[in-house]
């Protein structure tokens, strides 16, 4: 008997390879790309989990907005690969510019890798089940070890009304309901299914135009290294083993903070004061939403230790 996995897999790749014969129509015609097309899971999560920022693409054929997006998204993978990091590094928090900030990244250029993952075949997996109409852009960062999971940064934005998804049709509704019925029959699969990478990824709200997808590719890199600066700062002010401006600047800026919702509610006040106002220039805006975030995910961990204590409590 082959273990479930492998036959889900297997069953898979017969699938695709049916359909390979019409897709390699593309290469033909001389449109290469250097677009991964996700052919089995493992492929997803071997990219997911690497050390590349990974920008996704979940499509599936029959939706227009999707054919709009696979010529841009093509370019980009060709000519979008690599980012020079010191220009999008954060630099500004508690009113405080640091010129050393810590390097988490290894080098000065990030590399971009692109992904397409068709929804049609992966419908019944937590990687596409989870979006409720496609195409969908996410950002996946590399995979980096945080002590503690961080709140996710929801950019404060002016309007950030999505350009149409599409529903599903009726068709593809009756192939995810008989893609469940397989999983379950081979479950197990569900095993598969590693969505620890959600928790850092990103996903894009804003225009898929080539502009609009460069800006959210900065955007997020900019916010995953805010998300390892306040895992660094939470950390090392509790070890006591790091003393630097940084810290020191942190330590100082709870220490005179007072209650958190009170402070949280001010920045988010000022927040939409300043932008209807048009008041707010970047940095200002910035470290108001990164101030914002650091509390979040503070107020987060001392609500967990509550119910974790008052669980205890009732022992
Ligand atoms: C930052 O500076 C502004 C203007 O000087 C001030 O209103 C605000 O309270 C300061 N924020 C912090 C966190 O010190
Ligand atoms: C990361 O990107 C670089 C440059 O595009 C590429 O050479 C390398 O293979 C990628 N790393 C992985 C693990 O895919
Ligand atoms: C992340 O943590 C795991 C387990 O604690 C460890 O094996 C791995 O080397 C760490 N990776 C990095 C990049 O620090
Ligand atoms: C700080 O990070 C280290 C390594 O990830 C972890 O072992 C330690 O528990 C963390 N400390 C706190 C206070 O979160």
């Amino acid at each position: 008997m082959l273990n479930p996995n492998l036959r889900l897999n297997w069953l898979l790749f017969l699938f695709l390879a049916s359909f390979n014969f019409f897709v390699n129509a593309d290469a033909v015609n001389g449109v290469r790309d250097n677009v991964k097309e996700v052919r089995i899971l493992h492929e997803f999560y071997d990219k997911a989990n690497n050390n590349n920022f990974t920008l996704v693409k979940y499509y599936t054929t029959w939706c227009s907005h999707c054919k709009k997006l696979k010529p841009i998204f093509g370019t980009m993978s060709k000519e979008h690969t690599s980012l020079d990091i010191e220009t999008l590094l954060p630099n500004t928090f508690f009113n405080k510019t640091f010129f050393d900030l810590p390097n988490f990244f290894n080098t000065k250029t990030i590399n971009i890798d692109y992904m397409a993952v068709e929804c049609e075949i992966f419908g019944a997996f937590e990687i596409c089940k989870r979006w409720p109409g496609y195409p969908v852009v996410e950002l996946i960062p590399p995979k980096t070890n945080t002590s503690i999971s961080i709140s996710t940064s929801k950019e404060m934005t002016e309007n950030s009304a999505q350009d149409d998804e599409e529903e599903d049709p009726m068709w593809l509704r009756v192939f995810t309901k008989i893609d469940k019925f397989f999983e379950r029959m081979f479950s197990g699969s569900s095993d598969l299914d590693d969505m620890s990478f959600a928790e850092r990824s990103l996903e894009l709200s804003g225009s898929r135009s080539e502009t609009g997808l460069k800006e959210f590719i900065s955007k997020g890199v900019s916010s995953d290294y805010e998300r390892l600066l306040i895992d660094y700062l939470i950390n090392r002010s509790v070890d006591g083993t790091v003393n630097n401006e940084i810290i020191d600047t942190y330590k100082n800026w709870i220490g005179n903070l007072g209650n958190k919702f009170v402070a949280v509610n001010e920045i988010i006040k000022t927040l939409k004061t300043g932008i209807e106002l048009g008041e707010l220039d970047d940095d200002v805006k910035r470290d108001l939403l990164f101030q914002k975030r650091l509390l979040s995910t503070l107020i987060g961990i001392e609500e967990q230790e509550r119910i974790k204590n008052s669980a205890l409590d009732e022992l």
